[in-house]
């Protein structure tokens, strides 16, 4: 038995978290086992290690830190929670995967494709999500929504540039990927966004 693997990604303010618990429900109505999660976490020790990755603190965080501490976290939320409810069947929700991780760390920090490429490698060791829906923002819609939301924590006190990157990372992916990926176009009210999220909903479904 195997389950489905589903992550969300897009910048801050996108509205990941917004409409994960909607998914969830709309799939268990549908009478599907769901999992809800989020990266980094997830996990009691992956959620130690994103309180590490996102309290802005004096000492700056070298960049190879960051990296390693995501795929740390990545690591032991797949072994604990992610492979395990798979296994058992069920569909597994997840708010960021490794796809923030190739916008943010990679184009966003900079960082080696080739050092990220080896920590995919070790960590996931093949796992690919079977959908990825990228809430798609512009980032000044994205930046102005999650400020009204709460504080920035420390990677949400980049520079705009930063998130520039991370943005078109993502639809570089999206692009390159056609068959895993669903764009949405999330600068939406949120009536227009749910309805992007039911059409790749019912596509899901069609996977049972
Ligand atoms: N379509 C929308 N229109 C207007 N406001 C929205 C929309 N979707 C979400 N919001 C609001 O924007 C804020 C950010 O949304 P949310 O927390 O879901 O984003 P996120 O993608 O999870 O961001 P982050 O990556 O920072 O966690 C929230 O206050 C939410 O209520
Ligand atoms: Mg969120």
């Amino acid at each position: 038995m195997s389950g489905r693997f589903i992550t969300l990604e897009g910048g801050e303010g996108a509205g990941k978290s917004s409409n994960l618990e909607w998914l969830a429900e709309a799939l268990r109505e549908a009478g599907v086992a769901v999992t809800v999660s989020r990266e980094p976490g997830g996990t009691e020790l992956a959620e130690r290690i994103r309180q590490v990755l996102l309290e802005p603190g004096a000492e700056p965080m070298a960049d190879a830190t960051e990296l390693l501490l995501v795929f740390a976290a990545r690591a032991q939320h797949l072994a604990a929670r992610i492979r395990p409810a798979l296994a058992r069947g069920e569909w597994v929700l997840c708010d960021r995967f490794i796809d923030a991780t190739w916008a943010y760390q990679g184009a966003g920090r900079g960082l080696a494709r080739a050092d990220i490429a080896a920590l995919e490698t070790l960590v996931l060791k093949g796992l690919t999500p079977d959908r990825t829906l990228l809430f798609d923002v512009p980032v000044d819609i994205g930046l102005a929504r999650a400020g009204k939301r709460s504080e920035p924590d420390r990677i949400e006190r980049e520079q705009r540039d930063f998130f520039e990157r991370v943005r078109q990372c993502y639809l570089q992916r999206a692009a390159a990927e056609p068959q895993r990926f669903r764009v949405i176009d999330a600068g939406q009210e949120l009536p227009g966004v749910r309805a992007q999220l039911r059409a790749s909903l019912e596509e899901m479904l069609t996977w049972r």
